[in-house]
């Protein structure tokens, strides 16, 4: 694999960093403390591509590779990964697919504007008795002829109340099991469609989490994504993608935790030296340093599989494992550099460390991560 990043690539690698610092940065703290995203960001983000990052020009989006998108992910969550995760949902679940599944009439409706940022998107597979295992989904969609009949909660919802529309995984013949679900586009502004109570979290904060409820809600034929019971399939190839934007958001989250930790281990001083001069405080900026360049390598590997059309089902769930579990070691440790000042919420590494755990947990735990690799090395063992 060659590592020579494009000048278009490193281009947006800055661009996204200098976003970060300037605009995310400044009230980070606070959309923490306070839970919220403000419209805004969310539309600057719109603005200068991000939520449209893969997406094609000619459905409004700015045309980049995966690689390109790690980058930016890496420096976005690097300050914020609130801001990360609305980015990656946008991006990996709900643009690819409906550029790579929707219908001219669902690009042109949905897809366009999704990608250009003047709507939000949200991904809606999770259940309250539906998570790691997403075949036991409960909700439904009867078919009535010319529409099908929505029913059922959806739980954990990223971009919940902010989204307007949402992509809906449910169960329309359950006597076929996983081949009798389908996906849907879905408005929020729909008759019988309710946003339920946001989730008050441990970590990425500013990122609006939401159950969604539906009551008979009427969905045209024509906002079926795909073919009849396709799809389970095609939420398991948008969590394929999902991942690598998962795994970068925990690369970027290491990578901040990190960068705060060395830069503070140069400053503070105990026993007549910089901390940084202790040995115990070097081999643990060394094993950060490494355990970071090693999790940037599967998220580019990932990212290269995916750009050169290979299946990437095992590197994104590679990636996604090592990253996350990268993301909780190095912001505790990061904690651990910072003292008592570690514990506090001006030195940013308490919140990183909150936001990190999550990583291990939504698009698949690192259970199912290790689940699904080992299906895939146990298989190609023969
Ligand atoms: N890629 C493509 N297809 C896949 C697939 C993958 N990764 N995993 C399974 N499939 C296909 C299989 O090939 C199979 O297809 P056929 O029936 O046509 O042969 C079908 O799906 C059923 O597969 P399994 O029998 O393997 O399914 P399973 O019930 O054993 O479950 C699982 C497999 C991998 C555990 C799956 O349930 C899973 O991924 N669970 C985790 C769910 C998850 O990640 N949820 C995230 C929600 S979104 C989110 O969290 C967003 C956010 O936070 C921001
Ligand atoms: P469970 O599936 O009940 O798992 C509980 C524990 O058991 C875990 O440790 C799990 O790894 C383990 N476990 C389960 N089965 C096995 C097994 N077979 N072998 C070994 N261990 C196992 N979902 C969406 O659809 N869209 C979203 O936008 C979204 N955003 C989210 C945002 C947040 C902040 C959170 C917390 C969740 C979000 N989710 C979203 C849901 C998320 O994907 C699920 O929480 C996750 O998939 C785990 O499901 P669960 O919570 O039901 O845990």
């Amino acid at each position: 694999m060659q590592i020579q990043f494009s000048e278009e690539q490193l281009m947006i690698r800055d661009a996204a960093r200098s976003f970060a610092r300037q605009e995310l940065l400044p009230g980070v703290i606070e959309r923490d403390e306070k839970q919220y995203f403000p419209e805004e960001l969310i539309k600057k983000m719109g603005e200068l591509g991000f939520l449209g990052l893969m997406v094609s020009p000619d459905y409004g989006g700015a045309g980049m590779d995966t690689v390109s998108y790690v980058l930016a992910m890496e420096e976005i969550a690097a300050v914020d990964a609130s801001a990360a995760v609305c980015m990656s949902v946008n991006n990996s679940l709900v643009c690819r697919g409906l550029e790579q599944t929707g219908t001219g009439m669902q690009k042109q409706r949905y897809l366009l504007p999704l990608a250009r940022g003047e709507m939000l998107g949200a991904f809606l597979l999770s259940e309250p008795e539906a998570g790691s295992d997403a075949a036991a989904q409960q909700t439904t969609a009867v078919d009535q002829g010319d529409h099908y009949l929505l029913n059922g909660a959806k739980n954990w919802i990223t971009n919940g109340s902010s989204a307007s529309v949402y992509i809906v995984m449910a169960q329309s013949r359950p006597e076929q099991g996983t081949h009798g679900i389908n996906a849907f586009i879905v408005e929020k502004s729909w008759p019988g469609v309710t946003v339920g109570l946001k989730e008050n979290k441990m970590g990425i904060r500013g990122s609006d989490t939401h159950s969604i409820l539906f009551e008979d809600v009427k969905i045209p034929k024509e906002n079926r994504l795909g073919e009849e019971g396709s799809g389970f399939g095609y939420a398991m190839q948008c969590l394929n993608a999902g991942r690598i934007g998962i795994a970068a958001q925990a690369l970027g989250i290491a990578a901040g935790a990190y960068e705060r930790s060395l830069r503070y281990a140069g400053e503070r001083q105990t026993f007549g030296k910089p901390i940084g001069m202790h040995q115990a405080i070097q081999f643990k900026l060394a094993d950060m340093a490494t355990r970071i360049e090693a999790a940037r390598l599967l998220c580019l590997k990932a990212a290269a599989d995916k750009d050169l059309g290979r299946d990437y089902t095992l590197s994104s769930s590679m990636a996604k494992l090592y990253a996350s579990d990268t993301a909780m070691w190095v912001t505790t440790e990061a904690v651990q550099i910072h003292g008592g000042y570690g514990y506090v919420k001006a030195y940013h590494v308490e919140r990183m460390m909150r936001d990190a755990k999550i990583t291990q947990i939504y698009e698949g735990t690192s259970e199912v991560q290790r689940m699904i690799i080992s299906r895939s090395v146990l298989e190609s063992a023969g």
